[in-house]
């Protein structure tokens, strides 16, 4: 089994820990960092709602606290075919995602699509521009 594949499996496993009980919509994110260590992350609902966190930045968010930076992969899989991240996310992970980052949008380990963050969030608004 390759390496994509192995990590769709276990992101999809970890969809489990979903913590959804009001959209019943479940989300899961695995990020594998350039040091090849892997963080997990699912979507965290909130009664009060606008606190809700999704599984995108959850699991950037508990790499990035235990002092990563760069990615070599980010997994996504939701309850519907081809979750895609939202707007929010995506300008997240604009933040630490580079031209070699492999956003994953999976189905399965046979039915995935491979994205970089240019693709998704095309002309965006990023560190660069506050380099001046
Ligand atoms: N959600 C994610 O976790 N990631 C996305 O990119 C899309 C939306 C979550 C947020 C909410 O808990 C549920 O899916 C329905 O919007």
């Amino acid at each position: 089994m390759k390496e994509i594949e192995k990590l769709i499996e276990e992101t999809i496993k970890n969809k489990k820990n979903s913590y959804s009980p009001y959209s019943n919509f479940r989300v899961s994110a695995l990020v594998k960092t350039k040091s090849g260590k892997i963080f997990k992350g699912v979507n965290i609902e909130n009664a009060a709602y606008s606190p809700t966190i999704c599984a995108e930045r959850s699991a950037l968010a508990s790499a990035i606290s235990n002092g990563e930076r760069e990615f070599s992969y980010i997994i996504i899989n939701g309850d519907s075919k081809d979750t895609f991240p939202c707007g929010v996310c995506r300008q997240f992970i604009r933040e630490f995602a580079d031209c070699d980052t492999k956003i994953v949008i999976a189905n399965s380990a046979d039915d995935y699509k491979i994205y970089t963050i240019e693709d998704l969030l095309p002309h965006s608004f990023s560190k660069k521009d506050l380099e001046n």
